[in-house]
Formats: C-alpha cells, sequence, structure tokens
C-alpha cells in the first residue's frame, strides 16, 4: 500500500502527476486492460437472503405509500489516504443480508406501489426494493487500476449489479441513478431516510424534499426518527437465521476464551499482559470472524473497576483477577458479547471468591428472571436485589436493602454497580438502542429477543468505604440469552460459571 510512488514517472501522461502518485502513460492507459481471464460465475447467494424478504416486508407495512431509504454509510478515513475497514449500518446490514465489507456507499430504496396515483396513500399495495450501489468497472476503466477505494487492483474484485443481485436477491441499479429515483414524483410521495447512517444521503433527501416543497425540517426529521426507531425495533425479536448466527458468535467467542485463558501465564510474563489478552483474543476473532464486536476489556486488578477499560496496557499479576469483557463479530456482523473474571493464577483467593460468588448469585437470578412475559427491567431489578443483598449484608450499604432500592431516595449501591444489568444483543452489541422505553427497557420479553446479564461488582482501590481486603476486586460475569417459551437458552454456557468449574476449566487448558 505504501508503494504508490514505487514507479518512475513514465515520460508521457495524460493527466497531472499528484504528490505520491505518478500519471498514467498512454501505453500503460493501452496495454493495462489486455489478457484477463474473464470474470467467474455468479456467487452463491447469502444465507441471510431468505431472511431479509420478511424483515423489509415489515418496514414496508410499517410506512405504506411512502419511499424509505436507508444507506449503508461510507468509508471512513482513518488518515489521509487511508479508510477504515467498512462496517454498514446495521439497519442496512440487516435489511439487506450484506455483512463483512459491504456494501459502501450503497442505499437500500423501498419503492412504494400504488394501484392509484402516487398521492393516493389508500392505494398503496406494498413496496419494491432495490440495491444502489456502485458496481465494479470494466477493466478498462481508469477505476480498475487508479481507484485507490473502488478499483479492482487495490481493495480486490467487486460485484457487478448482477452479481450483486445473485447474492443478496435484491434488484440492484448503479448509485449513478439514486438521484433520479429519489426525485421520481418527490412532489407526491413521502419519503424518510435513515439519517445517521449516512450524511451525504441524508442531504440529498433533503434536498430533494425541500425542492419539492417539504420545508419543515423539524416535521421531516421527526418522520425520519419513526423510521429509525422502527429498524430498531424490528431487531428486538430475532429470526431463526439471527438466533443461529448469534450461538456461533458465542462458540466462536468461547474458543477466543480459552486461548487467552491457556495464554495468561504468558501473558503474566511478557508484560503488559492485558495487550497481549487482547491481541490473543482479536486473533481469533479475525480468524474466526470478521472482528472483535466491540473494543475488548482486558482489565486486571484495579482496571477491572473502569467499566470500560479498553486501554489495556496494564501488567497481569499472579493473585489477581482479569476481567475479560470479549466478543467475536462474525462476517455476517452478528456479536457475542460475554465476560468471564478469572484469577490470573488459577485459583480465586478467598476475598476475590467472595465477591465472585456475590456476582454468580446475582447473574442467576437475573437469569431466572428472563422469561417470557416478564419486562426487560425485571432482569435487571432481580439481578441488583441480590447484589444489594450482599453489600448490606457486608455492612457497607448506609441504608437498607429496601431503602437503596428504592429509585427516588436511594441508590446508594449503585457506588458498586452503576450499569444496567442486560442489553439487547445482535448486529449491534447494544442493539436496538433506537428502540422506544415502552418497547426496551419497559418493554416484555418475548421469544427470539436476544440479551445479555450481566451483573458486577467493582471495589476501587481507592473506596475508603470498603474493607481493605477487598479494594482493587472487580467482577463482572456475563452471558447472552435468548428468550424461549420456557427457560432462557445460554448461547455462552461453553464458558464456566461457577468458581470451581472456572478453577477446573483454568486448570485443564494449562
Ligand atoms: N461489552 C459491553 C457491554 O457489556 O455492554
Ligand atoms: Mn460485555
Ligand atoms: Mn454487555
Amino acid at each position: 500500500m505504501h508503494d504508490r510512488t514505487a514507479t518512475q514517472p513514465a515520460a508521457t501522461t495524460t493527466e497531472p502527476e499528484e504528490p505520491r502518485t505518478p500519471g498514467f502513460s498512454d501505453a500503460f492507459i493501452a496495454f493495462i486492460p489486455q489478457q484477463w481471464a474473464p470474470y467467474p460465475g455468479l456467487p452463491p447467494r447469502l444465507p441471510a437472503a431468505d431472511h431479509t424478504q420478511q424483515r423489509r416486508d415489515a418496514v414496508s407495512a410499517a410506512f405504506p405509500g411512502e419511499r424509505i431509504v436507508v444507506p449503508a454509510g461510507g468509508l471512513a478515513v482513518r488518515s489521509n489516504d487511508t479508510d477504515f475497514r467498512f462496517r454498514a449500518h446495521s439497519a442496512f446490514a440487516h435489511l439487506t443480508g450484506l455483512g463483512a465489507d459491504r456494501e459502501p456507499d450503497a442505499v437500500l430504496v423501498l419503492e412504494p406501489i400504488f394501484d392509484g396515483e402516487p398521492d393516493d396513500a389508500a392505494s398503496a399495495t406494498g413496496h419494491t426494493a432495490t440495491l444502489y450501489f456502485k458496481p465494479r468497472a470494466p477493466r478498462t476503466d481508469r477505476e480498475f487500476y487508479a481507484d485507490h477505494r473502488y478499483g479492482e487492483m487495490w481493495v480486490g474484485q467487486r460485484d457487478s449489479l448482477d452479481e450483486m443481485t445473485a447474492r443478496t436477491g435484491l434488484a440492484c441499479r448503479s448509485i449513478d441513478q439514486l438521484r433520479w429515483a429519489l426525485n421520481a414524483d418527490a412532489d407526491r410521495v413521502g419519503m424518510r431516510v435513515l439519517r445517521e447512517a449516512d450524511a451525504e444521503v441524508t442531504g440529498l433527501v433533503d434536498r430533494v424534499r425541500r425542492a419539492a416543497g417539504a420545508v419543515d425540517a423539524a416535521a421531516l426529521a421527526a418522520s425520519d426518527h419513526e423510521l429509525e426507531v422502527m429498524v430498531s425495533e424490528l431487531r428486538l425479536v430475532k429470526d431463526v437465521f439471527e438466533l443461529a448466527e448469534m450461538q456461533r458468535a458465542c462458540d466462536a467467542t468461547a474458543v477466543g476464551f480459552a486461548a487467552v485463558a491457556s495464554d495468561l501465564p504468558t501473558a503474566v510474563a511478557k508484560g503488559r499482559g492485558e495487550r497481549w489478552c487482547e491481541g490473543v483474543f482479536a486473533l481469533h476473532a479475525r480468524h474466526q470472524g470478521n472482528d472483535v464486536g466491540y473494543g475488548s476489556i482486558c482489565a486486571s486488578g484495579d482496571h477491572a473497576n473502569t467499566l470500560h477499560w479498553i486501554r489495556n496496557d496494564g501488567d497481569l499479576h499472579e493473585g489477581d483477577l482479569i476481567l475479560l469483557d470479549m466478543g467475536v463479530e462474525l462476517d455476517s456482523l452478528y456479536t457475542a458479547d460475554v465476560t468471564r473474571t478469572l484469577p490470573v493464577s488459577g485459583r480465586f483467593t478467598e476475598p476475590q471468591r467472595r465477591v465472585y460468588d456475590a456476582v454468580l448469585a446475582a447473574q442467576t437470578a437475573g437469569i431466572a428472571a428472563a422469561r417470557a412475559g416478564a419486562t426487560f427491567h425485571e432482569v435487571h431489578d432481580a439481578a441488583i436485589r441480590v447484589i444489594a443483598e450482599h453489600l448490606h449484608a457486608w455492612g457497607l450499604l448506609p441504608v437498607s436493602v429496601e431503602e437503596s432500592l428504592d429509585p427516588r431516595r436511594g441508590g446508594q449501591h449503585r457506588r458498586w454497580m452503576v450499569h444496567g444489568t442486560s442489553h439487547h444483543l445482535g448486529i449491534d452489541v447494544h442493539d436496538c438502542a433506537h428502540a422506544r422505553n415502552e418497547s426496551y427497557r419497559l418493554g416484555t420479553l418475548r421469544p427470539g429477543m436476544c440479551i445479555t446479564v450481566e451483573p458486577g461488582l467493582y471495589f476501587k482501590a481507592t473506596d475508603l468505604l470498603v474493607p481493605e481486603e477487598l479494594r482493587g476486586i472487580g467482577v463482572r460475569i456475563e452471558d447472552d440469552l435468548v428468550i424461549t417459551d420456557g427457560d432462557p437458552v445460554n448461547l455462552s454456557a461453553a464458558l464456566p460459571r461457577e468458581a470451581d468449574a472456572v478453577e477446573a476449566w483454568m486448570a485443564g487448558l494449562r
């Protein structure tokens, strides 16, 4: 990649030289398209593609007679001419089935179908879905060799329109036609865009709507927000494909955890052992899936008491705990989110085990509450009560358990567990984040929902209210559950939870 300047400037060039890239000579331009094998046949259909129609149908039913615009988003610059690895907006991935690396600058448009006239919403009869994207240019095109963002020589072979259709089952058109498609009947057809996905597409939609006479920006933003909420809530209940992917993500995560746990002696010996753990897990995440689903938290000793410790630059010490919060994201973008707190030496000390067992009891209570028909927040209520009871029994709470659990006048227990117990999990680690409060925190758990249960206790080294033997101990245990008609299924059950089982597992790995 850094070799773009290696070629010496040619004697005759057809275009101006750039600072780091010589122009291309006429001889090169004549030579480069010659003698390439034809492109292979159509690619296989994505497994997700058998499920995306049903998801798009739900969006169609929610917004009859309106044009719905769901961009993937563009490449994000890391620095200068290098980009971050591409990751599409989660709603785009969900509605198209496209996963890792696909498809920068693409836009899914659901175009309403009418029996009557386009301004007669009552005659709307569903939508047709079209994926607009930048198809691969022929090898005669400058893009092939000169475009470092899209060119085949730079980023590999990209799809033609037909190939993308074979992959996704979607009708496909060139992104060059998007402007035309959005302008068509713009004065008669309502239009919503997923605003946060791509600022350029959002700007284009706003200009088209303004030109068509829609000038109330606040009303348009509100109607766009309804789309954002809808596509977020659409992911609250996972379909069979998604649940299978969540299980695969958890299985891959368990492999990564085992690799880290078995490498702890090396991590201790090398120094900066937190980084070593992060790197070992990342190796497995990239090998088995697309990436880690979020920045891994590898927090030893007192670092475990920093909830989002992702700097991971600490040493590991025998006798300390290490809190590992890590998840593999598959190529389909579904991610696990699992935490285990392990004794670096393989054996818990007595105070560590005391804290660990309290968190385990809280998690067990949370898991027991995770049943269809319960309210989402009841999982937290069950877990946090156990946390508060332990804190009270240990003499740490300045008030009764009931007073502390009273949200209006209490909350003292939160000093030692300030976060919630659960969140929805899926394509995003914090999935369905735009769902309404009444569908999420106050919503009812339904079969097919996938949530974490992850209580913790965090005793900072600087916490003078805590007995000295507990200071610097931080414990969280996190599993990924599927809600069913009966007991929840623990997708991450391959990793041990009980302290004895953790010790036995670690001994077996060494
Ligand atoms: N790893 C982030 C979380 O547990 O929510
Ligand atoms: Mn986590
Ligand atoms: Mn989590």
